[in-house]
C-alpha cells in the first residue's frame, strides 16, 4: 500500500513539562531538573484526503498548507512536520492533520515542544515508523530554535522522554526515578494567566549577561549548586529541604531579573499557606510557578490559596 493509499487514521500525543529548578542557568550550561506532566497533552490526529497537506490547530483558529515543495516556513506547526518528513526521507502525503492541546499556551508549561513532538510522532506512524525520544528531542528542538534562538533543548528532552530528568544541555538527558508529580511529589502548579513568550526573558537575561558576565556566572553557579542540592534531596525524600532549595532558586531567578510581581505574590501565597517552598518556574515574567506541600491533602489547601491569590488556573 503506497501512503496515498492509506486509509487509516493515525493520532499521537506528548505530554506538558514544568521546570523544578535550574531554568536560565540551564542555557549556560548548569544542570537543571525537569518533569514531565502526563495529564496534560497535545495531540495530533492524521487522516488520509484527497488533496494536499493540510494542518489545522482548531483551538488557535490556524489553517496551512504544506506543499511539496515549500521548505522555509516559520509556521511552528509547518516547521515540525517539515522536520519530520525530510528526517524521514517523505514527502507530505495527502492527508489532513489535526492538532489540539490541553496545554495553554505561554505558560512556560512546554506547549510548543508537546505539539512539535505529538506532529513528528503522528507523522512516522503515519509511514509506519515510531520515533525513539531521542529523535523526537531532535525534530522539537528544531522548532524550538524557532521561539527562542538558543533553547537549551530541556523542554523537548523532557517532553519526548515523558520522564523526570536531570539535564545538562549537550549531554544525553539522565533519567531521575520517583519523582513524578502527583503520587510521587505533592506539588501545585499556579499559573499566573501573563503569557509571556520564552524568547523575552532569555533575551534579557543574554543581554544581562553581555553586560556583566562575571555577576551572571556567579548567579549560575549559585543556582547549579541548588540543582546539586534538589536532587540529593529528591534521592533522600527530603521535601523540607527540597522546599529550602526551591526558596532559594526563586532569589536567584528573582536577582537575574526574570520574575515579576504577580509571581512573587503567587510564590508568597503558597509560602503564607504553608509550603515548604515556592518558585517561578520556567521562563518567568508570567507564566507559572509551582509549590511544594506536605502531602496530597495541603496540595489541594494550597491550590485553593493559589486560587484565591489569583492564579488562573491550578495543576496537581
Ligand atoms: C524554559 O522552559 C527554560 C529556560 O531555561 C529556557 C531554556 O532552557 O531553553 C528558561
Amino acid at each position: 500500500m503506497t501512503t496515498h493509499e492509506r486509509t487509516a487514521i493515525v493520532e499521537r500525543s506528548a505530554c506538558a513539562k514544568v521546570i523544578l529548578c535550574g531554568e536560565h542557568a540551564v542555557v549556560y550550561g548548569r544542570p537543571a531538573i525537569a518533569l514531565p506532566l502526563p495529564k496534560l497533552r497535545a495531540r495530533a490526529r492524521i487522516e488520509p484526503s484527497h488533496r494536499g497537506f493540510k494542518i489545522v490547530a482548531p483551538d488557535v483558529g490556524s489553517t496551512v498548507w504544506l506543499w511539496r515543495h515549500s521548505r522555509l516556513t516559520r509556521n511552528p506547526l509547518a516547521r515540525a512536520a517539515r522536520a519530520t518528513f525530510d528526517f524521514l526521507g517523505k514527502q507530505p502525503p495527502r492527508a489532513t492533520l489535526t492538532v489540539t492541546s490541553d496545554i495553554p499556551v505561554g505558560a512556560n508549561l512546554g506547549s510548543g515542544a508537546a505539539v512539535s513532538v505529538a506532529i513528528a510522532r503522528a507523522i512516522a506512524v503515519f509511514f509506519d515508523r515510531e520515533l525513539s525520544p531521542a529523535e523526537a528531542s531532535a525534530l522539537a528542538y528544531e522548532v524550538e530554535r524557532l521561539h527562542h534562538g538558543s533553547p537549551s533543548g530541556i523542554d523537548n528532552t523532557v517532553v519526548a522522554y515523558e520522564q523526570p530528568v536531570w539535564f545538562v544541555r549537550g549531554e544525553p538527558p539522565a533519567p531521575l526515578d520517583d519523582v513524578s508529580i502527583g503520587d510521587g511529589l505533592p506539588m501545585v502548579i499556579a499559573d499566573t494567566g501573563i503569557a509571556t513568550p520564552t524568547r523575552i526573558p532569555v533575551g534579557d537575561v543574554r543581554a544581562a549577561w553581555e553586560k556583566d558576565r562575571r555577576r551572571c556566572e556567579q548567579l549560575f553557579d549559585a543556582i547549579a549548586s541548588l540543582v546539586q542540592m534538589a536532587r540529593e534531596s529528591l534521592q533522600q525524600r527530603d521535601l523540607e529541604r527540597l522546599g529550602h532549595v526551591m526558596n532559594a532558586n526563586h532569589v536567584l531567578l528573582q536577582q537575574l531579573g526574570v520574575s515579576c510581581a504577580e509571581l512573587d505574590a503567587l510564590c508568597d501565597a503558597a509560602r503564607a499557606a504553608g509550603a515548604l517552598g515556592a518558585k517561578m518556574s520556567g521562563g518567568g515574567r508570567g507564566g507559572n510557578m509551582i509549590a511544594l506541600a506536605h502531602d496530597a491533602a495541603h496540595a489541594d489547601a494550597l491550590a485553593e490559596a493559589l486560587l484565591l491569590a489569583g492564579a488562573r488556573r491550578v495543576v496537581k
